[in-house]
């Protein structure tokens, strides 16, 4: 299925990453031939590292409960790294960093947790009964038993507390706002109660326990559960909760928490009350609680051992007609995850909220997901294949988080990625299966390169599990999910389905009901599979992008063809030295006629394993050779097939007719794609380094005359693009795919003192090109691909790959700026029966100046203005525009009835939309950059972690010319000596800064 609204593949990307905010397809295109896929063994002798030619790359004693942690005691750990301590400046309210070093278990655990939740319109009270168990272990003779402190809140007003039934007077506890010390404690097992006041309907932040739309929910990971009761709020403590929630009947009908509903009933003064209870132990930011009025669609799935679950969405009652896909998806991946996995669900109710004002994509409270609404609602009218697509791999991804995350879970957030990086792949695999392998690991490198790498290559660079913090909600990053992800999927690689599959049965047998560390995921992987994955375990470790340099060589005496290897990964912030990691190189050969040749890989010791046509080499040292025997002609090598592994590779002396050679005739659908990539990279690099040497060019016209006398785009580009668009092979998912340029991001890594409007323009003369001289092919395609008349809308991949291919073949014509095809696009914008073509053809639109635009933009709104959603479509695409002096535009939309400010997507869609867009938030005046530091000083004030996501379009400040670094800096330096600064913002400013 195509998932990709076709008008611009870095519009894709950036809603991609707007998904994670967190926090996510052709049939017929499956890698058929990778048919042997087994280890192969390394050969060569190891050699100092040698710093490979670049494109500018350079850069847990006691007896514990049954509920705690187990240690990775009796199996191998992830070897450490060294690391200097990435220390920050003081920030001026002293933010206290936390260390993966100082992991200490806690003096104290808690087994079970009955909660009392009277909800009020003015006050809030909780309270919470904890049974606390001693950890503490053998104390010295006379030494006095620990205190126990419990996290809190600023906003959080204690009322009363008792230990072992007796209240505590003032003077026998202390208490600070972030603190409840009790000291004094009786030996053995003791009650603590908690009585707590809170006010939802003031908190901003929402997290803790706050109200959406007039209905109260929470949001607990990571360290929310503090804003709603004093807690041991560290995910490994793992204990049993009741939850008990009383409100006004009338306002608030439905009441909901984890587990099973054990009782509800009617109460005096038109109130009411239920009672859940959850019988898995779990962490405390999986706890969950909604109360208000919804309405539910409900539907039932039987598992394998042929129990029935109730599955029931919740949403707001003029969008009950909006669920059924999310419904579909839920089920779908139920299904998924018993076949591949053979995890079966483990409650008899499976519920799913969704609310407008949330801060990340969707959460996995235990039974009670709770949803942003963009993520569960979507009908033909409202929602893009994209976000069709989008549901399903977060609803699906929130799902796979009952075994991953959930029955087993991370001991400390230092390892999150260990939840994350694991149920993205969960995901990833999910949604290949359900649409089309190929096209999902396209999608998924695209997102990767253009801003994972980024972010790995900039100050804010970590490891997958990061080695310290401020605050983790600015740990929720793309490399703690997607480069986790890809680590993940390096197993996978290495083990084949089997092994990977017999790893987590044995991490599921070693460590269900625990909060354990990625050192025992490695263990599980390694003991069950027999293996050594030493040099695999300092991906967790290491930060940066490793760089592959590969050469080659063809002894046409011998028939041998010899790869030489070498890694390196640059150094990054407290990580000067980086050791060499495994790096699975999958791979064929192609022969002359374009089919993959057998690959007979020579052992050290002369012997010769058989790999089939694709095969997996095992890279772990700084250097290594490989050789094959029995090639008769010199093959063009297909490297890293699949995206193998998240480097960046360079391949020795790969020529243009190599690359095309790949792009027509590649076995593997990733690495015909990427052929076209790596064509499309050079021509622009080329293309960018001509129009920069003729000084700054702020307008299309002359970058366009400078790029044309430097060559232009060649023929042999613009056949190998027509060939790809006349495939009948091919799907059109994947041809819009192959189309499309590598994203400004991506290609910004290979420029010293990048140009964004320069670099755009260049992109935009690339693609202006192409549609001159690709016009009938492009027209043919947009004909053959439309729609019937009267044909309804489904959501199949076929269905997608049409969309895709046409919408994408529009998007190229619009860059004619024709008044023929700008009237065409108008007509279809018009005449569209579904969010997918017709926000493509606004999206077309929206990039031209003139009347056009806003007749068009005003008669969207109008269409739209009851349709939350829709609407942050309609901010998202003025804000990400590049028209010229859009700057104003943008300005004013902050003002817009239809703008609000205390909601986290208002403020995705039109401050990070406009963060990505390189002419306006990289205008040459500075005026982008001042209305952003001024965005998020305002935002700050109401919501943290946006404002903390916001100010992340500052950090990549170093890759730009000198004057915007400058004024990006001052807008850095600003924000950071700002008084009462959040410490979110704080940590990612001072560190861009740094
Ligand atoms: N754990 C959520 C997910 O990845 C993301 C999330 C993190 C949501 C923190 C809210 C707060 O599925
Ligand atoms: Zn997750």
């Amino acid at each position: 299925m195509l998932l990709i609204r076709s008008s611009q593949l870095s519009k894709l990307i950036r809603a991609r990453h707007i998904s994670f905010l967190p926090n996510a397809l052709i049939r017929g295109l499956q890698s058929s031939k990778s048919s042997c896929v087994s280890p192969a063994v390394l050969i060569g002798k190891p050699e100092k590292l040698q710093q490979p030619k670049q494109q500018r790359l350079s850069s847990r004693f006691t007896p514990c409960s049954a509920q705690m942690a187990t240690a990775a005691t009796d199996i191998e750990e992830i070897p450490e790294i060294q690391h200097e301590e990435h220390k920050l400046p003081p920030h001026p309210t002293g933010p206290q960093q936390k260390f993966r070093k100082d992991y200490a278990p806690p003096p104290y655990t808690i087994s079970t947790v009955h909660l009392n939740f009277i909800l009020g319109e003015e006050t809030t009270t909780v309270t919470s009964r904890l049974h606390v168990l001693p950890n503490y272990g053998l104390l010295e003779e006379g030494a006095a038993r620990p205190a126990l402190q419990l996290d809190g809140r600023k906003d959080v007003k204690l009322v009363r507390v008792a230990v072992a039934g007796n209240e505590l007077a003032a003077g026998q506890y202390m208490v600070t706002e972030k603190q409840l010390t009790l000291n004094n404690l009786p030996p053995g097992e003791f009650e603590v109660e908690v009585v707590t006041e809170l006010r939802p309907q003031d908190n901003s932040t929402l997290e803790g326990l706050y109200k959406s739309s007039g209905n109260f929910c929470t949001q607990c990971e990571a360290e929310g559960f503090r804003g709603i009761t004093f807690f041991l709020d560290r995910p490994d403590i793992m204990a049993k909760y009741t939850t008990r929630i009383e409100a006004d009947e009338a306002n608030y009908p439905v009441l909901l928490g984890n587990g099973n509903l054990k009782e509800s009933g009617k109460l005096e003064g038109g109130r009411h009350y239920a009672v859940w209870e959850d019988p898995f132990p779990k962490p405390c930011y999986l706890f969950a609680l909604v109360a208000g009025k919804l309405s539910m669609k409900e539907r039932s799935f039987t598992t394998c051992s042929g129990r029935e679950v109730a599955l029931r969405i919740f949403v707001q009652e003029n969008n009950l007609g909006k669920v059924d896909h999310a419904l579909e998806s839920l089920i779908k991946s139920m299904k998924w995850d018993e076949e591949t996995f053979g995890l079966e669900y483990d409650l008899d109710l499976f519920n799913i909220v969704a609310v407008d004002d949330f801060n990340m994509g969707a959460m996995e409270n235990k039974s009670l997901n709770i949803f942003n609404s963009r993520l569960v609602l979507a009908s033909p009218e409202t929602a893009t294949d994209l976000d069709y697509s989008r549901i399903e791999g977060v609803v699906g991804h929130e799902y796979f988080h009952n075994w991953t995350g959930n029955r087993v879970t991370c001991r400390d957030w230092f390892q999150l990625t260990l939840k994350e990086g694991l149920t993205v792949f969960r995901d990833q695999e999910f949604t290949a299966d359900m649409n089309s392998r190929a096209v999902k690991r396209i999608e998924d490198v695209m997102m990767l390169r253009s801003s994972q790498f980024t972010e790995d290559a900039g100050p804010m660079s970590h490891p997958i599990r990061p080695e310290s913090y401020i605050k983790m909600d600015n740990f929720y990053t793309l490399t703690v999910y997607e480069k986790g992800a890809e680590v993940v999927r390096l197993y996978d690689t290495l083990l084949g389905k089997e092994g990977f599959r017999k790893g987590m049965d044995l991490y599921f047998k070693r460590h269900d009901g625990h909060a354990v560390t990625c050192d025992d995921f490695l263990a599980a992987m390694a003991d069950a599979n027999n293996v050594n994955l030493d040099t695999l375990g300092r991906w967790y470790s290491q930060a940066g992008t490793p760089n592959l340099h590969v050469s080659t060589l063809y002894d046409a005496a011998s028939k041998t063809y010899t790869l030489t290897c070498k890694q390196n990964t640059p150094p990054s912030a407290g990580q000067d030295i980086k050791l060499p990691v495994l790096i699975p190189i999958k791979l064929g050969l192609l022969g002359p006629d374009g089919a993959d040749v057998p690959l007979r890989l020579r052992g050290p010791d002369g012997s010769v394993t058989d790999l089939g046509t694709t095969g997996v080499l095992r890279f772990e040292e700084a250097e290594s050779t490989f050789t094959f025997e029995g090639v008769e002609v010199e093959p063009v090598p297909s490297l890293l097939r699949g995206f193998s592994a998240p480097v960046k590779m360079h391949v020795e002396g790969q020529t243009d007719e190599q690359l095309l050679f790949l792009l027509a005739h590649d076995s593997d659908p990733f690495n015909r794609w990427e052929a076209g990539q790596r064509l499309a990279r050079k021509l622009l690099l080329k293309l960018y380094a001509a129009a920069a040497a003729g000084g700054g060019a702020d307008n299309a016209k002359d970058v366009g005359e400078r790029c044309a006398a430097a060559g232009g785009v060649p023929d042999a580009f613009v056949g190998a693009y027509r060939a790809v668009l006349g495939d009948e092979t091919l799907d059109g998912s994947f041809k819009a795919m192959a189309v499309s340029l590598p994203t400004g991001n991506e290609l910004m890594d290979a420029i010293e003192g990048a140009d964004p409007p320069l670099l755009h323009h260049v992109r935009m003369y690339v693609v202006k090109q192409l549609a001159l001289q690709l016009r009938p092919e492009l027209e043919a395609l947009v004909a053959a691909n439309d729609d019937k008349p009267g044909e309804p809308y489904h959501f199949t991949a076929a269905a997608c790959a049409h969309r895709a291919i046409k919408n994408r073949c529009l998007a190229m014509l619009s860059s004619l700026e024709e008044p023929e095809i700008t009237q065409m696009l108008l007509n279809r914008f018009k005449d569209a029966t579904n969010m997918t073509d017709e926000i493509a053809a606004l999206s077309c639109l929206v990039e031209l100046a003139g009347p056009d635009r806003d007749v068009a933009l005003a008669s969207f709104y109008d269409k739209f203005k009851d349709e939350p959603l829709v609407l942050l479509k309609w901010l998202g695409l003025q804000a990400t525009s590049n028209a010229p002096g859009n700057v104003a535009l943008v300005k004013s939309l902050v003002d817009h009835p239809a703008f609000n400010v205390t909601n986290p997507n208002n403020c995705y869609s039109l401050f990070l939309g406009f963060g990505r867009s390189p002419v306006n938030f990289h205008a040459a005046d500075g005026s982008g950059y001042a209305f952003m530091g001024d965005a998020v000083l305002r935002v700050d004030t109401i919501n943290h972690q946006v404002a903390a996501r916001m100010v992340s379009a500052f950090t990549t400040w170093r890759q730009y010319d000198k004057e915007r670094q400058a004024m990006m800096r001052s807008q850095l330096e600003r924000i950071v000596s700002h008084p009462g600064l959040s410490e979110n913002v704080f940590e990612i400013a001072s560190k861009s800064l740094k």
